[in-house]
């Protein structure tokens, strides 16, 4: 995809990762961005960065809890009818709390598949739609294991699996919207920086393994120059970790994992 001229939708994108991503889809010719955040984030102020740096009318915030589906769809809809269009859906918006692990769940996972279905409604070429692409927002631990937040990492696994099944041809061919996830690897953002006292029971940093302890915290932009590539190479149903201020790479997941002699 080349984002000449796209709009893009980011929710949680009032800050860290998600701003990040906004800033990057301007900077590299996005005609414009939505961004859904909570009514107490920095979304206003995200704005007046965002326009600042590319002028007025590129960025629009609305107030959105991504956990009310009303306001979700109210947010979709909202985009849709200033823009005139969707072409990018990016379902951001994530929390690291397994202390609330009831919350975590109904923003990782719920918000993402009600994102997800939205997208499609509203891109979808078989409901009026042009096609495009969403980006559901995984983890390296969607695909590894994390001693101390269990319930979080459950929720990155399930993103995966939602990504690889509606990244199937089957959907592709009715709607022409292209479904992937970008996992990053820890970034250094308030999810991280806070994230000590809400493992679940307490649990304590040093349950860690050593090596994921050490990993020092990669940039936001370099997350966010990783969706610009996704965007411009990632097929249908795939999903790529970005790391150590590294590009993404794409994660190999075996359609069969186990061979039976
Ligand atoms: N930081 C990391 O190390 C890391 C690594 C892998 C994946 N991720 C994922 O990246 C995404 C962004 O994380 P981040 O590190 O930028 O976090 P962050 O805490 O810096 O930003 C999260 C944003 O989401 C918003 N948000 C939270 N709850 C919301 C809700 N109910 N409705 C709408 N918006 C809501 C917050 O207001 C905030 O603007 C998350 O899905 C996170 O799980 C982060």
């Amino acid at each position: 995809m080349d984002v000449k001229g796209k709009t893009a939708l980011i929710t949680g994108g009032a800050s860290g990762i998600g701003f990040a991503y906004a800033v990057e889809l301007l900077r590299n010719g996005v005609a414009h961005v939505a961004i859904l955040d909570l009514a107490n984030s920095n979304g206003n102020e995200a704005v007046k960065k965002l326009e600042k740096e590319f002028g007025k009318g590129k960025a629009i915030f609305l107030v959105c809890d991504v956990t009310n589906a009303q306001q979700l769809e109210d947010g979709f809809a909202k985009a849709v009818k200033e823009f005139g269009g969707l072409d990018i859906v990016i379902n951001n918006a994530g929390i690291m709390d397994d202390l609330r692990w009831e919350l975590e769940i109904s923003i990782n996972y719920t918000a993402l598949v009600r994102g997800t279905l939205l997208g499609m409604k509203h891109m979808g070429i078989d409901n009026g739609g042009k096609g495009g692409t969403i980006v559901n927002v995984s983890s390296i631990v969607g695909v590894i294991p994390l001693i101390i937040f269990p319930v979080y990492c459950g929720t990155k696994h399930a993103v995966i699996g939602l990504t690889r099944s509606f990244g199937q041809p089957y959907y592709y061919e009715k709607t022409k919207v292209r479904v992937v996830a970008i996992c990053p690897s820890i970034t250094n953002t308030q999810l991280m920086t806070e994230a000590e006292g809400r493992t679940v029971k307490g649990t304590p940093y040093t349950a860690l393994p050593e090596k994921q302890r050490a990993e020092p915290l990669q940039s936001v932009e370099n997350v966010a120059r990783g969706l610009l590539h996704i965007l411009r190479v990632a097929e249908n149903g795939t999903s790529w970790l970005v790391e150590k201020e590294q590009k993404p790479a794409e994660l190999v997941i075996p359609d069969i994992p186990v061979t039976r002699g």
